[in-house]
C-alpha cells in the first residue's frame, strides 16, 4: 500500500532558513563522499575549535546537582539577575530580575517575542540584510517582514527616515541588529536615537538584538538601544552563543526596559509561552552569571593580534588585492559580508557562484540572498576559521572569480598554482621594529 502523503502545514509556506538550506545539505552529501569540505556558512565557535571560557563549564560542573529539577518558566534567578546587573553598567536602570527571561537562545525568544505579538497581517520592520530567523519567525507568525534597507553604499547602515516611509498602521515593531549579522556595522549613535525616536513616536516595540554586542573591532563603540528607548518597550537580546563561544549551551536572553506600562498582557503572554515549554535549559543557565561577571575573554580575541581580529585582517587584505570584490571592513560580529563587483562580473549569481565553490573549490559559504536582499552580488563568510585557512578560502574563491571572469571575457586561463605569486603572510600591520601582541588562544580567558 502506498504510504499517505503528509502534508507540512501552508503556514511555512515562505518560512527559509537557507545557512542550513540545500547547500548546506550538499556539503554534507561532498563530505560523506570523503571531500574535505570547508565550512563558513555558520557562526559557530566550537566547530572552529573556540572553547568556552574555563570558568563557565566549572560553573556549570558545580551547580550540576542543582540542576536536575525543572526551573521557573523565566529561568533561574542568579541568571537573570546577572543580566539585570549587566544592563544596569550599560546605564539600563529599569530592568529587575522578574523582566528578564532566560530562553534556549535567543532563537527561542525570538520565536516567543514575535508569537506573542503578531496577529495575521501585522508588520514588522526588519532589516535588510537581516540575521534570517527573524523573517522566518514573522512570516511562521503569519506577520508581514517589511525590509528596511541597509545597503552597502551607506555602510551597511539605515537611513532612519526611510524606515518611518515603510511604517503603516499595521506596524508593530522594529528588529534592530547591532552588532549586525550579516554585514559586520555597528550602527553610530546618531541613526540609533533616530530609531528610537522613530519608535517611541509609533509605539512601535523595540526588538534589538545585541547578541554580538562586545565583538567589536578598531575600537567600535555598541551602544544598546535600552540606553535611548524610554517611552515604549524595549527587548534587547543577548547570549553566550556567540561572546562567550557557547552556543551548544543553547542560553538566551531577552530584557524588557523603557514603557512597560502598556505592556503587561504582552509580558504575562510571553511568561504563557515561556510555561509551555516549562523551563529552558538548566545547566547552561548557571555559567551566565560567572559569563557576565570579571574579565571579558572575548576582547583577547578582537584586539589587534588576536585571532578574529587576524582573520578579519586576511580578508581585508585578500579584498584589497583583488579586482573582483569589495568589502566593508566589519566593526563588529564574525562576518564579513563581502561584494562581487558588479561592473566586472556582472553577470554574477550568488546563489549559483555559492554551488560552483562547493562543488569545484570545496569551500561552503552563505549567498547574500538567504539575508533578505534583493541584490544577487554579495556572499557571507565568518569570521572564525584561522587567518591561514581564510587566505586559502580567498585563494579558492579569487580562482573561480578568475575563471568566470575569462570565460566570459573570451580569455585563455592559467591555474593559480601555475602562476607565480607572493607566499603568504601573516596579516599583521606593523611598523619596523614595533610588535603586536599575538594571541592565537582560542580558549582566551
Ligand atoms: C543576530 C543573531 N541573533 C540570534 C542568533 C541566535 O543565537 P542563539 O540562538 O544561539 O542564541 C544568531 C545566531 O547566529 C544571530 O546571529
Amino acid at each position: 500500500m502506498k504510504a499517505p502523503r503528509i502534508q507540512p502545514s501552508s503556514r511555512l509556506n515562505g518560512v527559509k532558513y537557507e545557512i542550513r538550506g540545500p547547500l548546506a545539505r550538499r556539503a554534507s552529501e561532498l563530505e560523506k563522499a570523503g571531500y574535505e569540505i570547508i565550512k563558513l556558512n555558520i557562526g559557530n565557535p566550537g566547530a572552529f575549535g573556540f572553547r568556552a571560557p574555563e570558568t563557565m563549564r566549572l560553573a556549570m560542573i558545580e551547580n550540576l546537582r542543582e540542576a536536575d529539577a525543572y526551573c521557573y518558566q523565566k529561568g533561574i534567578f542568579p541568571a537573570r539577575e546577572a543580566v539585570v546587573m549587566q544592563q544596569q553598567s550599560r546605564g539600563v536602570f529599569d530592568v529587575t530580575a522578574d523582566d528578564v527571561f532566560m530562553g534556549n537562545g535567543v532563537s527561542e525568544l525570538i520565536l516567543f517575542c514575535l508569537s506573542a505579538l503578531l496577529e495575521a497581517g501585522d508588520e514588522v520592520l526588519i532589516p535588510s540584510p537581516d540575521y534570517p530567523l527573524w523573517t522566518a519567525a514573522t512570516i511562521l507568525h503569519s506577520g508581514k517582514a517589511v525590509h528596511y534597507p541597509c545597503p552597502p553604499d551607506r555602510g551597511f547602515v539605515p537611513d532612519p527616515e526611510e524606515i518611518r516611509s515603510l511604517i503603516t498602521d499595521r506596524t508593530r515593531a522594529i528588529v534592530v541588529i547591532n552588532p549586525n549579522n550579516p554585514t559586520g556595522a555597528v550602527y553610530p549613535l546618531e541613526t540609533l536615537k533616530a530609531i528610537a525616536r522613530l519608535a517611541e513616536e509609533h509605539r512601535l516595540l523595540v526588538f534589538s538584538d545585541e547578541i554580538y554586542d562586545q565583538v567589536t573591532f578598531d575600537g567600535a563603540e555598541h551602544v544598546p538601544l535600552a540606553t535611548l528607548v524610554k517611552k515604549t518597550l524595549c527587548a534587547t537580546f543577548g547570549g553566550l552563543s556567540k561572546v562567550y563561544r557557547a552556543c551548544g549551551f543553547r542560553v538566551g536572553w531577552v530584557s524588557f526596559s523603557g514603557e512597560k506600562g502598556g505592556a503587561l498582557e504582552y509580558l504575562q503572554a510571553l511568561e504563557l509561552l515561556a510555561s509551555l515549554r516549562l523551563c529552558s535549559n538548566v545547566p547552561g543557565q548557571w555559567a551566565v552569571q560567572t559569563a557576565l561577571g570579571g574579565k571579558q575573554s572575548i576582547t583577547d580575541l578582537t584586539r589587534p593580534g588576536g585571532r578574529l581580529w587576524k582573520t578579519r585582517q586576511a580578508i581585508l587584505d585578500a579584498v584589497a588585492e583583488s579586482p573582483y570584490l569589495t568589502v566593508q571592513a566589519p566593526e563588529g560580529a564574525m562576518y564579513a559580508f563581502v561584494g562581487v563587483k558588479n561592473d566586472v562580473l556582472p553577470n554574477f549569481d550568488d546563489q549559483k557562484f555559492a554551488l560552483e565553490l562547493l562543488e569545484r573549490k570545496h569551500v561552503l559559504l552563505a549567498p547574500g540572498t538567504s539575508f533578505n536582499v534583493p541584490y544577487k552580488n554579495y556572499f557571507r563568510v565568518t569570521l572564525l576559521p584561522d587567518w591561514e585557512t581564510m587566505r586559502e578560502v580567498f585563494g579558492r574563491i579569487h580562482d573561480l572569480l578568475r575563471e568566470q571572469y575569462n570565460q566570459t571575457n573570451h580569455i585563455h586561463d592559467t591555474p593559480r598554482s601555475a602562476e607565480p605569486g607572493p607566499v603568504p603572510q601573516p596579516p599583521l600591520k606593523t611598523a619596523p621594529g614595533e610588535t603586536l601582541p599575538d594571541d592565537d588562544s582560542v580558549e582566551a580567558h
